[in-house]
C-alpha cells in the first residue's frame, strides 16, 4: 500500500507489526476523532448528544455496506463474545438439539454453546481440524434435522483457514438450522456477502482487521433469525421509542436493534467511523488482493527455511494469516519473544506462530521478520 497509508499508523515507525489478528494499531485519524469526542464532552457535556448518536448510525451504515446487509440488522455490542452469548441465551433449547461447529474455534464461539450443552442437554458436534484446515463435507455430514445452529468462524484464528460460507450456509438452511459466523478475523482484510451466504447471525468486533478501538462489538441478526431468537439482553434503548419513559409496555424493536440495551462508547464510534472510512477509501477488494500478494511473498520467503507453513495456501482457503511451526521443535512462544526483541511483533497460538500482516505492512516488514526468525 502507499507510504501515505503506512504513515497513518505510528506502530510502523518502530516495529514490523505483523499482529493484526490480535489487535491492529489505529490510524492517526481515528485517534484524533476519539479525542475530539472526549474533548467535546469535556467542554460541552451532553450538548452534542444527537451528533454522537448520528456518528454511531454512520458506523452502522458503513459496516452494513461491508457485509452486504441492511443497517437495522446490525447491533453494537461490547465484543464478539457478547454477540454469541446473547444469541445462545435467546434460543429455546430442548434436549436432543445439536450444534455443529469446528474444533479449533476461538472460545468466544464455544463457551456460549458449551453452556447450552450443559444446561439443556444439547449435543455439540465438533468437526476435527486436519492439518491446518477443515473438510467442508465432514462438517456438512454432521448436520441433521436436529441441528439448531451451525457456528463457525469465517477465518480461523489459529490457522487463517477461510471457511466456504456459501456451501455451509446452504446446508444449514436446507436443515432449517441457523447459520452463525464469527467474522472478527475476516472483516477488514476482506468484505462479506452475509446475505448471499445465507448467514443468519454474525458476530465480530472493531479491534482487529478494522483497525479501530477495542469496545465496539458487532452483532448481525437476519430477519429470519430475529423471528427465532428472543432478545435476551434488553435495556432502555431496546424498545421502539426509548425516550417515551411512560409507555412501559411498548414492543422491542423488530430487528437487531433490540439487542442494543443502553448507552454505548460514543468516543470509540468516532474512531471506528474514521477507520471504516479509511478501509473503504482503499477498498476491501484492493486490500484483499494486496494481502494475497504480501502473504504470498511471505510464503515464498519461508521456503527453504527451518519452518513449515501450517496454513492452507489454496486460494479459496488462504487469508492474510499465515501460521508456521519450527521444524526443529523450538516453541513458538520462544520464537515470538526473540522476534519481539528484534522489533517484530507476531503471536504464538497453541503450537503455532501466527503472522498477520495488514494493509499498512510492506515487503520490508516481511524481510525483517525472515531475517529475525531463529534458524
Ligand atoms: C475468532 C475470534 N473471535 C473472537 C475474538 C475476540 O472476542 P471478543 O471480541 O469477545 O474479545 C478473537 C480474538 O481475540 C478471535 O480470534
Amino acid at each position: 500500500m502507499t507510504p501515505e497509508i503506512r504513515s497513518l499508523f505510528a506502530a510502523t515507525e518502530h516495529y514490523a507489526y505483523l499482529n493484526s489478528a490480535a489487535v491492529s494499531p489505529m490510524p492517526r485519524t481515528a485517534i484524533e476523532a476519539v479525542n475530539w469526542q472526549l474533548n467535546d464532552v469535556a467542554k460541552y457535556g451532553s450538548e452534542h448528544y444527537p451528533e454522537w448518536v448520528k456518528t454511531k448510525g454512520r458506523c452502522r451504515d458503513l459496516l452494513a455496506g461491508m457485509v452486504n446487509v441492511s443497517p437495522e440488522h446490525i447491533a453494537f455490542m461490547r465484543n464478539t463474545s457478547d454477540g454469541f452469548a446473547a444469541v445462545a441465551a435467546g434460543l429455546d433449547w430442548k434436549a436432543g438439539d445439536n450444534i455443529v461447529t469446528f474444533a479449533n474455534e476461538f472460545p468466544a464461539n464455544f463457551y456460549p454453546w458449551r453452556r447450552v450443552r450443559d444446561r439443556f442437554g444439547v449435543e455439540l458436534r465438533i468437526c476435527p481440524e486436519r492439518d491446518g484446515r477443515y473438510e467442508t463435507d465432514e462438517l456438512l455430514d454432521m448436520i441433521d434435522s436436529n441441528t439448531r445452529v451451525v457456528a463457525v468462524s469465517a477465518v480461523q484464528f489459529a490457522s487463517g483457514y477461510r471457511a466456504d460460507l456459501e456451501t455451509i450456509g446452504n446446508a444449514a438452511r436446507a436443515a432449517d438450522a441457523l447459520f452463525a459466523v464469527d467474522i472478527i478475523q475476516g472483516l477488514g482484510q476482506m468484505g462479506f456477502d452475509l446475505d448471499g451466504a445465507k448467514v443468519d447471525i454474525a458476530a465480530g468486533a472493531s479491534h482487529k482487521w478494522l483497525c479501530a478501538p477495542e469496545g465496539c462489538g458487532i452483532l448481525y441478526v437476519s430477519a429470519r433469525a430475529r423471528e427465532r431468537v428472543d432478545p435476551a439482553f434488553v435495556g432502555w434503548i431496546s424498545v421502539e421509542t426509548p425516550w417515551d419513559f411512560e409507555d412501559r409496555e411498548q414492543p422491542f424493536k423488530p430487528n437487531a436493534l433490540a439487542w442494543e440495551s443502553g448507552t454505548g462508547p460514543s468516543s470509540l464510534f468516532y474512531g471506528l467511523e474514521q477507520s471504516l472510512t479509511l478501509l473503504n477509501s482503499v477498498g476491501l477488494a484492493n486490500i484483499r488482493s494486496y494481502l494475497t500478494e504480501l502473504s504470498g511473498y511471505l510464503c515464498e520467503r519461508l521456503a527453504g527455511t527451518n519452518y513449515r507453513i501450517i496454513s492452507s495456501r489454496e486460494p479459496s482457503e488462504a487469508t492474510a494469516i499465515v501460521c508456521i511451526e519450527h521444524l526443529g521443535g523450538m516453541h513458538c512462544s520462544e520464537i515470538a519473544e526473540r522476534l519481539r526483541a528484534a522489533g517484530v511483533i507476531v503471536s504464538p497460538r497453541g503450537e503455532r506462530l501466527r503472522i498477520a500482516p495488514h494493509f499498512y505492512n510492506n515487503k520490508e516488514d516481511i524481510d525483517r521478520l525472515i531475517d529475525a526468525l531463529p534458524e
